[in-house]
């Protein structure tokens, strides 16, 4: 071996260290698309868990939620009867109340306040706080969706 080839093998062989630790570098390179994209989706992760920490779900709006009574009630002032009784000013009056209106046995012997708990319970499960009530009515088992509807009722002054 002259020294000539003795040099480019010593040379060859720093070549080929040096593209092995380059390779490694290039493996946590900045400059990887796809980690690009994973430092992105981490900070939009990051992002949204930030924002659903301070602002609370939507859910449904309250006018969808109140539109399934309306199939029985009203809610404005002297507006009629339907399947059930009117509701405006309902918040806070005694259960059956309304004389233009027919209510069952047990509505007129519950003896109760339509304030918030009892409202609550009532739209939770309307047959299971008042057995045997005409209102038809399945219930809802979201309390924020209850408590919106409720919020609805009080306004109505
Ligand atoms: C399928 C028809 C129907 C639907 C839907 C319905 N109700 Fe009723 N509701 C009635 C009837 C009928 C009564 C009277 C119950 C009775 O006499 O047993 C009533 C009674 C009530 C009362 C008590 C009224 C009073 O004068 O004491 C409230 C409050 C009420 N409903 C709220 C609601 C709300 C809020 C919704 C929607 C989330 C709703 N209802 C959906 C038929 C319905």
């Amino acid at each position: 071996m002259n020294k000539n080839t003795a040099y480019s093998f010593l040379l060859s062989a720093v070549f080929v260290i040096f593209s092995v630790s380059a390779y490694n570098v290039a493996k946590v390179d900045y400059n990887d698309p796809q980690l690009l994209i994973d430092l992105i989706d981490v900070n939009q992760a990051n992002a949204e868990t930030a924002t659903s920490a301070t602002t609370p779900k939507k859910g449904k709006s309250v006018e969808k939620l109140v539109k399934q009574c309306k199939t029985c009630h009203t809610f404005k002032e002297n507006k009629k009867n339907k399947t059930g009784p009117n509701l405006f000013a309902i918040y806070m009056k005694k259960i059956a109340e309304n004389d233009t209106f027919k209510y069952s046995k047990s509505f007129k012997n519950a003896n109760i306040v339509w304030n918030d708990e009892n409202l609550d319970s009532f739209l939770k499960k309307p047959n299971k706080f008042i057995p045997k009530t005409k209102m038809a009515f399945n219930g809802m088992k979201k309390p924020e969706e209850r408590q919106k509807v409720i919020d609805y009722l009080k306004n109505l002054k």
